[in-house]
């Protein structure tokens, strides 16, 4: 799906969904970036993949909160997964680097997802940046509309994942309609 390099900083208050904010973690980064300490530590596996990927499916709300184009932070840190939204259709994109399965962090600044480990960079699509260590986009969770006694919800699955290099993102579970 094409989905617009668009992100925005201010939809989280309309949509009671996530904020494009830069958090502690990013501020780190650029920290470490800024002291010329972007080579691989071994302490970085551990200290920065803390974003573990849910293991159950869960629901992210209305369709309806997510038709404001751009990037949904908020079920980065608790359930390792980004949100990102074309106005149209909604992908929920693993955030464990595809390299070594470190966490990656939003750089608000250059619009992309950044593994602080080795490096690697991702479009806001997840695509694989070059020269990145990781050789293949992020993963795709499956999502899905389900019919609740509230009205329709749209459920992230991250035990199914979808892979582009396979041409899996051509499955109907790897994005949502939004309208
Ligand atoms: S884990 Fe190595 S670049 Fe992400």
């Amino acid at each position: 799906m094409p989905i617009t390099r668009r992100t925005f900083t201010a939809v989280a208050a309309a949509s009671g969904a996530a904020l494009v904010v830069m958090g502690p973690e990013a501020l780190a980064q650029e920290t470490r970036q800024a002291q010329g300490a972007d080579q691989p530590r071994p302490n970085d596996l551990k200290e920065d993949n803390k974003a573990k990927l849910a293991k159950e499916p869960f629901s992210i709300g209305a369709p309806a909160r997510y038709r404001e184009p751009g990037l949904y932070q908020g079920f980065k840190q608790d359930k390792g997964v980004w949100v990102v939204s074309d106005g149209k259709t909604l992908v929920a994109l693993s955030a464990t680097c595809t390299h070594l399965a470190c966490t990656t962090h939003w750089d608000p600044v250059k619009q992309q997802f950044k593994c602080p480990c080795h490096n690697s960079r991702f479009s806001l699509e997840g695509i694989n940046q070059e020269g990145s260590k990781a050789k293949r986009p992020l993963e795709r969770c499956s999502v899905r509309l389900v019919q609740t006694q509230s009205g329709v919800e749209i459920v992230v699955d991250p035990t199914r994942r979808l892979r582009q290099d396979k041409g899996e993102w051509s499955d109907p579970a790897a994005s949502a309609p939004l309208t």
